[in-house]
């Protein structure tokens, strides 16, 4: 059966709640902790495509799935429609659509002309658009940046929306400004206004107040939240910080699931940053591996390992 796709997602509530994808830290067990508290579709981290297709082991390591995650959105960073579509095959049973990556902005992605690389190669990206969709019967998006002349943004816009992108994420910053930059807003309204297909935007968003900002100012069908849901991942819920359940349920699908002690002991730092002393943090820091940390959360937090493990 068909799984149902942001589409159809954005036809029945009108603007959805993202998650976005996040290289180490949007994996299932996270996938399933910001469902629980209002996020409408969750990413995926960015895949290497031409690894995922051609390596069993990178499937099984870079994305795995359950019949809860559901809708996902597999990202894929990819520089010819052939790589895309291989690994896209092999992903489709299990995902709501097919993501391509236009903006990670690291050099070594640029070198292989992946990511950002691609914000100048409107005719690749359309090609790629066009190898899937020719292939698949799957939503197929991308997740752009906006260019600094807006004129080439229109362009790129237009070519993919030629060959059938279902949708598209615009990340209101262009390839070179820091994430500490505000996001564009104008340049994200810019987009939706000469869009004709639904348009997510991302970039700078912390709490319901800065969603609803966005939605005012730009009209988008959709808000895409990165850091913010690594601080707070019930944000989308309305809570201006991460509720202390939220802490117990990550920890609770992290054990259950299988985690790595980087990953976990990231994920704890970001969503205690507000309740934690600058001396908490330095205590904190150190915790070297997955028993530690949960031997600290029981002790100095009094989190009921047991109960969750
Ligand atoms: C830890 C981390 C990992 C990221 N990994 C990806 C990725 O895999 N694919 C991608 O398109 N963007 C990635 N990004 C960028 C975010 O998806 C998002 O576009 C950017 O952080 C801006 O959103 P924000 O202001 O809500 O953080 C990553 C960002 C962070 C902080």
């Amino acid at each position: 059966m068909q799984k149902r796709t942001i589409l159809d997602i954005i036809e029945e509530k009108g603007k959805i709640n993202v998650c976005a994808p996040m290289v180490r830290y949007s994996k299932l067990p996270f996938r399933e902790l910001v469902r629980q508290y209002n996020c409408d579709v969750v990413y995926t981290p960015m895949i290497l495509a031409d690894v995922f297709k051609s390596s069993e082991f990178a499937r099984e390591t870079d994305f795995s799935t359950n019949e809860r995650d559901d809708p996902v959105v597999i990202q894929f960073a990819a520089s010819n429609g052939k790589d895309l579509a291989d690994a896209a095959e092999l992903a489709s049973p299990y995902v709501s659509g097919i993501d391509i990556n236009c903006g990670c902005p690291q050099k070594w992605a640029i070198h292989e002309k992946i990511g950002a690389h691609l914000m100048s190669q409107p005719e690749t990206v359309r090609d790629m658009i066009r190898t899937v969709k020719g292939r698949l019967n799957i939503p197929c998006s991308i997740k752009i940046r906006v260019h600094p002349d807006l004129k080439e943004t229109y362009e790129f816009v237009k070519r993919a929306e030629s060959v059938g992108v279902e949708y598209i994420t615009v990340h209101g910053r262009t390839k070179t400004q820091k994430n500490t930059e505000p996001a564009n807003l104008d340049a994200i309204r810019f987009v939706k206004e000469s869009a004709s297909v639904p348009i997510i935007a991302n970039g700078g968003v912390f709490s319901m107040a800065d969603v609803e900002e966005i939605y005012s100012k730009t009209n988008v069908d959709g808000v895409m939240s990165a850091r913010g849901l690594l601080r707070n991942p019930a944000l989308f819920a309305g809570y201006e910080n991460t509720p202390w359940e939220c802490i117990e349920s990550y920890v609770h699908m992290a054990l259950g699931y299988g985690t790595n002690h980087f990953i976990f002991h990231h994920h704890l730092m970001y969503m205690m940053e507000d309740i934690m002393s600058n001396s908490e943090r330095k205590t904190f820091n150190i915790l070297s591996s997955i028993p530690a940390i949960l031997d600290h959360l029981e002790s100095d937090w009094g989190l009921d390992v047991s109960r969750l493990a």
